[in-house]
């Protein structure tokens, strides 16, 4: 599998076997970080890290895997470079393409993105974008593989809002890889209707199966992985909240839908979470509408059916297997 130069911005322009290999690659990655094994095999590249929404995860994890590949990597941050505002994305990315070996984007639209690995000559990986967040797919999987010993056949529930990132992600990932994945939660919040004929349309040549739902009942049941994200994403005014809570909070992840699920049920979350009261957003809400907790119950979180940390630590070790891959192992 030679995957030097390409670009990772959505799972879509992936195969399965594509899409495999480099799980595979993470898993054999995560093994030689763990026996304490060097693979600084990158070492003398640089990295360009741009990141137009705030992160802890996918900027921590870029940085940590470059660094274990022996790469340097430079941090742009939402307010630190001329991006967007005095440079179009086309002029930054011929500029970074002549200084980095590759450049990650996280941002806004997905056309920027797509627009960045237009212009630069090196490849370009999203680390999120309104539509898609593919490196966190690679991660997602590798978690549930490590928990179920495979993915084909496995039944994903996706719980609140749909129609963003995490939602549209989920579904082509599932579609590619013969999953079985619904969309529990009300019509409104449905992923949109070309990405779904899409899926649709993939999910009969790889044995995946795509179901948009309103009933929670009839969806959780016999499901291996419950899946949830914020209910208000990156970029998204607060205005939103009422709303948000008031169609969504039929479709929270608490106690009742792990039951429904059943013991074998694995919950999962890309994270950040609101789950308590420890956080400025998740104080504002309980004030304004008082709610202690949101897309998921504390009991959820923190309950032995949750593998979220697995999740996020598996992101270092997918984003290295990208970043590898494309750079030429
Ligand atoms: N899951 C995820 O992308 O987290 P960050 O926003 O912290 O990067
Ligand atoms: N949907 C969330 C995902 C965060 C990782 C957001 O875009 O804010």
């Amino acid at each position: 599998m030679n995957l030097t130069g390409r670009d990772f911005l959505k799972l879509a322009d992936y195969t399965p076997d594509e899409i495999l290999y480099l799980i595979d690659l993470a898993e054999e990655l995560k093994q030689k970080k763990k026996q304490g094994n060097s693979h600084a095999s990158l070492a003398g590249k640089n990295v360009a890290l741009i990141f137009e929404k705030t992160s802890t995860r996918t900027r921590c994890a870029f940085e940590v895997a470059a660094h274990d590949l022996g790469m340097q990597a430079t941090y742009l941050g939402p307010s630190a470079s001329q991006i967007g505002k005095k440079e179009s994305i086309a002029d930054t990315a011929r500029v970074l393409g002549r200084m980095f070996d590759g450049i990650e984007y996280r941002g806004y639209g997905q056309e920027i993105v797509e627009d960045l690995a237009k212009y630069a000559d090196v490849p370009v990986w999203n680390g999120l974008t309104n539509e898609f967040h593919p490196t966190q797919m690679l991660a997602d999987m590798l978690t549930i593989r490590e928990h179920f010993g495979r993915l084909k056949g496995i039944k994903l529930v996706y719980m609140g809002d749909a129609r963003y990132n995490m939602g549209n992600s989920l579904m082509v990932t599932c579609a590619k890889l013969g999953m079985d994945f619904t969309a529990c939660t009300t019509k409104t919040y449905y992923p949109e209707q070309e990405l779904t004929r899409y899926c649709q349309n993939l999910a009969k040549e790889t044995g995946a199966s795509i179901t948009l739902s309103e009933n929670v009942e009839e969806s959780v049941k016999g499901a291996d992985v419950i899946y949830t994200d914020v209910w208000v994403s990156m970029g998204e005014p607060d205005e939103v909240w009422e709303a948000r809570i008031k169609e969504l909070l039929p479709y929270q992840v608490n106690r009742k839908v792990m039951e429904q699920a059943g013991e074998k049920a694995i919950f999962m979350h890309c994270l950040p979470a609101y789950h308590d009261l420890n956080t400025v957003i998740g104080r504002d809400v309980h004030e304004k509408f008082g709610l202690e907790e949101i897309e998921v119950t504390n009991e959820v979180f923190e309950g032995p059916q949750s593998v979220v940390f697995d999740e996020a630590e598996n992101r270092m070790h997918t984003i290295k297997a990208v970043m590898l891959a494309t750079l030429g192992e």
